[in-house]
């Protein structure tokens, strides 16, 4: 695709709903104070939302921080995702959308599955599931804890590491290139690849950085369709995701699609986890001293970190009929957004929400992983990671600190740090990782 009809795309898809935001932002409308923030105080902008009402209407979109309707809209039949091309826009932004396909894989396009209504999704869940049975995660168990000491190992050698590009990253890239059966050489790769398609998940993102996003995702294409190539030629790996490119269950769109979609919700997501969970132990040193009195807490930790510090800020559901939510009548086709981190702070829920407790009892009940026909394939392997990873960091460097004050990434639906640099202090020699 020439880049013309690129930027066109990029017009229709973030251009002009960027210059919209900004002008109701402006207009002190808090959902789209919300969908261009960003850098500035997310969970403030959601109290705002909050103290609105349970759905709250802005002229194009409703909003909700509210855990019940979250959960009870995630949930119900009625309500679908929606691709860009079925959105409500003007008809010429629609066209122009549906006409400038640039064909690359993109987790917020079809046909990546989170983005596909039944019967497709049905169709690729079904697939994409036999990489994510108990049995196949009780198998990438031990990968985890491998993965987890050779970098314990790694950073004690390492000067003032980053725990975010020399720790947190680099086990959830492991383990996805074992799911999908790829190399080890494709990890700095894929890292790539997770960086520029990062911002995909935000509506509004600046030109540049939706070029980069694309181009990006081609190279993803280019080297997924190759790696299927060499799977259906005779060498597909011992694993359920090759298993399933080389008996031809998916077109390659469907597959590159999905595939892509498995390294950028796998990948960006665990690094957020693992990061926020540093930082909320470490400003929390009472908290970590239990989890050392009593590692049987560490489930529940990640649990309340999840919580606390979600890592996906938000989805949007959009009703197929008119459908009444809370009271509240919303039409056909009116999309509804749903903020996942405002949901996991609400009172009615959460007895003093704000508040970091590792042994708050109902703190699995997050809605982190959304819930209903998307609810995450992959959050059992995300927990394996999340209390692997952590407990062998704290537990290996019980003076572990940080050097400077943790930065934010400043992406709105992706919530964590950017770099997080330390001194790992006097190491404890007896560090065992046991299975959490
Ligand atoms: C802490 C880590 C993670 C978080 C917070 C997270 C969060 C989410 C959320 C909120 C959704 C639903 C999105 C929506 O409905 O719009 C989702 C879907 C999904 N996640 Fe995760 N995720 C995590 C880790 C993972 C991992 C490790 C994998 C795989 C390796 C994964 C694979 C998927 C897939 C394939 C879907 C789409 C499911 C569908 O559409 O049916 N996720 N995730």
């Amino acid at each position: 695709m020439n880049r013309v009809a690129l930027r066109a795309r990029w017009l229709a898809m973030h251009g002009v709903p960027r210059a919209y935001f900004a002008v109701q932002a402006r207009r002190g409308d808090p959902l789209a104070q919300m969908l261009r923030s960003g850098a500035i105080d997310r969970y403030s902008l959601m109290e705002d939302i909050r103290a609105r009402g349970r759905l709250v209407r802005s002229p194009h979109v409703w909003g909700s921080v509210d855990h019940a309707v979250c959960r009870e809209v995630l949930r119900d039949k009625r309500f679908g995702v929606t691709a860009p091309s079925e959105m409500e826009l003007p008809p010429p932004l629609k066209k122009l959308i549906a006409k400038t396909d640039p064909g690359v894989p993109n987790p917020v396009e079809p046909p990546a599955m989170v983005i596909v209504n039944p019967p497709d999704h049905t169709r690729y869940r079904h697939l994409v599931a036999q990489s994510f049975t108990p049995r196949a995660i009780d198998g990438l168990e031990a990968r985890v804890t491998e993965v987890t000491m050779e970098l314990i190992e790694r950073i004690s050698t390492t000067p003032n590491p980053d725990l975010i590009a020399d720790f947190a990253t680099q086990l959830p890239v492991a383990i996805i290139a074992e799911i999908l059966g790829l190399p080890a050489d494709s990890y700095p790769r894929m890292l790539q690849w997770g960086h520029s398609g990062a911002p995909l998940l935000d509506v509004g993102i600046d030109w540049k950085t939706y070029r980069d996003a694309v181009n990006g995702m081609r190279d993803v294409d280019d080297y997924l369709i190759e790696h299927f190539r060499k799977l259906r030629a005779g060498q597909p790996g011992d694993n359920p995701f090759s298993r399933m490119v080389a008996d031809g269950s998916m077109t390659d769109r469907e597959l590159t699609a999905n595939a892509a979609l498995i390294v950028g919700a796998g990948f960006e997501t665990t690094v957020n986890l693992i990061g926020n969970g540093i930082v909320l132990l470490l400003q929390h040193p009472e908290q970590l001293r239990q989890l050392h009195d009593n590692p049987d807490l560490w489930p529940n930790a990640i649990e309340e970190i999840l919580r606390l510090a979600s890592p996906v800020q938000m989805t949007a559901r959009t009703p197929a009929c008119d459908v009444e939510i809370a009271g509240t009548h919303i039409g056909a086709g009116n999309m509804v957004g749903l903020f996942l981190g405002g949901a996991n702070r609400d009172p009615n829920v959460f007895t003093d929400p704000t508040k970091f407790d590792i042994t708050r009892i109902n703190a699995r009940e997050h809605l982190a992983f959304a819930s209903g026909i998307h609810a995450c394939l992959g959050a059992a392997l995300a927990r394996i990671e999340g209390a692997t990873a952590l407990r062998a960091l704290f537990e290996t460097f019980p003076n572990l600190r940080l050097t400077a004050p943790p930065e934010r990434r400043g992406l709105i639906n992706l919530h964590g740090y950017t770099r997080l640099p330390a001194q790992l202090g006097g190491r404890r020699t007896t560090s065992a990782v046991l299975p959490v």
